[in-house]
């Protein structure tokens, strides 16, 4: 499942310029992570440790990256070695992890959207639980295209193939349009249904979804119409749970 990504790592790097990413998607998924100061955090799909590292900035004290890509985990290792912040990586599967130990947040920012037919949706929200302390909190953002066929996201910088009709668990194409490093990557489509009933499944109390919104500096620098689209029709969303203690 997924060895899509190992092909196209540094693009993907690439593609966290693009605007929705900068003003919406990054300061959307930090504000529900809360206040990471002496928490112990595990990132699922950490791909090359984009969030990990902002994670560990922002003072967490014990930080794991678990991405199943390994050619994700070489650049976020490369990364780590380069310029070291205490991060350990480990290349698996989310819902197939050794047991690590128990975390106070789980981050886990595009991960269950990749779960490609509800028994990996449990596996996962499963491995999730597994991984928390009780009382500890999961932060997920969630691709959601799927549910917003027909919708022009090309200003954004992405494109889709997904149909406004497609079923639970269909996989639809996300198209990157970057200058250069034009890229697609694969997604399947979950209600927020699906999403609770595996979260409350596996023992994880809903805390409720956030939708996108866009920071003040975007919307000064490109201005309120750009975002029109981006916000009548949100296509991240954000979930966020609790270990039921
Ligand atoms: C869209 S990328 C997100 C990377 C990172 N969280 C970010 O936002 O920059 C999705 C990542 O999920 C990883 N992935 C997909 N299925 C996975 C699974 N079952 N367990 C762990 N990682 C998975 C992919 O390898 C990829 O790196």
């Amino acid at each position: 499942m997924n060895a899509e990504y190992d092909s196209l790592v540094r693009a993907y790097q690439g593609s966290k310029l693009l605007p929705f990413r900068v003003y919406s998607e990054i300061p959307n998924h930090l504000e529900s992570l809360g206040d990471l100061y002496g928490r112990d955090v595990l990132d699922f799909a950490c791909g090359e440790g984009f969030y990990t590292r902002l994670i560990r900035q922002s003072g967490a004290a014990r930080v794991v990256g678990v991405d199943m890509s390994p050619e994700m985990i070489v650049l976020a290792r490369q990364q780590e070695q380069e310029a070291p912040v205490g991060i350990e990586y480990l290349a698996s599967a989310a819902e197939s992890i050794p047991d690590l130990g128990a975390f106070d947040i789980v981050s886990a920012a595009y991960l269950l959207n990749c779960a490609p037919d509800l028994t990996t949706l449990a596996d996962m929200t499963r491995a999730i639980a597994r991984s928390l302390v009780p009382g500890g909190r999961l932060v997920a953002t969630i691709g959601d295209l799927g549910h917003c066929g027909g919708v022009d996201y090309s200003p954004y910088g992405m494109a889709t193939n997904a149909t406004a009709d497609l079923a639970e668990g269909a996989p639809y194409e996300i198209k990157f349009l970057l200058d250069e490093d034009t890229f697609s990557i694969t997604d399947f489509n979950h209600s927020q249904v699906a999403y609770e009933a595996a979260c409350e499944a596996a023992g994880l109390e809903v805390l409720g979804w956030r939708s996108c919104t866009v920071t003040d500096e975007g919307l000064r620098i490109y201005g309120p119409d750009f975002w029109n689209t981006w916000l009548a029709h949100p296509c991240i969303l954000r979930l966020e749970a609790r270990k039921r203690e």
